[in-house]
């Protein structure tokens, strides 16, 4: 009959164990390549590397935090800036990944590059612990197809657009982070926020390629003016406003290089981008 009670309360403390490794289990564990990244340990690593920033609750108010601008993110929120997935979304563990060994540039966030894989991994796991947002999965990456060439037209067609969908009116004319609204504009956070300025040639956060140029105004950095453009250009027209953003960098791009000698031949053939001026 003893027995038979412990042997009973076996089968209850398995199942409760059970039970607490399906519950919890999931949220706990990323997999990212082929490393497992554990919160449990990502939970130390966050401590000793992140928490002067991101805080101990994971908010962004870390003691450092009063002393940068743009402030660290708020991971209570669940709102990030570098996705390849749909604005409004939840990004993949992969964005996450590369966002802490990329850094952010232009800000206070730096390049976890020297930390391993796997303590990165870890860390993903951690964040995704203190917001319950993650238990609605992260949206579909978007699909990119392939590069269409860099010719002349393509670059001018994108500079179309860059006058059309009005990125001038954040970005500036030329790209210098200057448009007319530029200086009013603030983040979820109400802090403000500037534009990219295309013409220092600083890095973007989102990534370097040409395709983590097109992900950015296809998917919006989320918590910030910049929108989403995704329901407004085709990917043709995204390819296209890819290149003519090239030619605003100060840097050797190959579409630089294509656009260069055309423009300095037909400058005076372009109308000028910003507000369209009646002729009487
Ligand atoms: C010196 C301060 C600082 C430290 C330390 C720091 N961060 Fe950040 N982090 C920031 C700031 C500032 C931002 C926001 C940048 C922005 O909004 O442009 C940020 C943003 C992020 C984001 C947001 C990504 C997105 O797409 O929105 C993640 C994830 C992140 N940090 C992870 C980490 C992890 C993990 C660590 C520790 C290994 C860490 N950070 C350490 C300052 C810091
Ligand atoms: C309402 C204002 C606004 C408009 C319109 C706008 N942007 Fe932005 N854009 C921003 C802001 C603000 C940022 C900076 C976000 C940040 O640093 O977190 C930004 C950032 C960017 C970046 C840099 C992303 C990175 O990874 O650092 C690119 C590229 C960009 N915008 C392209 C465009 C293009 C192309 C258009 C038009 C199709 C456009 N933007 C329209 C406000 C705007």
């Amino acid at each position: 009959m003893t027995l038979y009670t412990s042997q009973r309360r076996l089968i209850v403390t398995l199942g409760v164990l059970v039970f607490a490794a399906a519950s919890v289990g999931p949220a706990q564990e990323v997999r990212i390549g082929n490393l497992t990244g554990h919160a449990a340990a990502g939970k130390k690593e966050y401590r000793r590397f992140c928490l002067g920033c991101h805080g101990p609750d994971g908010d962004g108010l870390g003691e450092n935090a009063q002393w940068i601008d743009p402030k660290p993110r708020d991971f209570t929120a669940a709102v990030f800036k570098c996705r390849s997935t749909p604005t409004g979304t939840l990004p993949t563990d992969d964005d996450l990944y590369h966002s802490i060994e990329r850094g952010f540039a232009t800000t206070n966030m730096p390049s976890w590059l020297p930390l391993t894989g796997q303590v990165r991994a870890n860390l993903v796991a951690y964040i995704k612990t203190f917001s319950t947002r993650w238990s609605e999965g992260h949206g579909a990456p978007i699909v990119i197809p392939p590069e269409t060439p860099h010719t002349v037209e393509s670059i001018l067609r994108g500079r179309a657009l860059f006058q059309k969908m009005e990125c001038w009116k954040c970005h500036g004319p030329a790209g210098r982070g200057d448009g007319p609204s530029a200086m009013t504009l603030t983040d979820s956070k109400d802090h403000p926020i500037m534009p990219h300025n295309f013409s220092d040639g600083s890095r973007f956060k989102c990534g370097q390629t040409n395709e983590d140029l097109y992900r950015v105004f296809m998917t919006g950095v989320d918590g910030t003016p910049m929108p989403s453009f995704a329901d407004n250009l085709k990917p043709d027209e995204a390819w296209d406003l890819v290149h003519f953003l090239r030619t605003l960098q100060p840097l050797k791009t190959p579409e630089a290089a294509v656009w260069k000698p055309w423009f300095s031949t037909h400058a005076n053939t372009l109308k000028p981008i910003g507000p369209e001026t009646e002729q009487h």
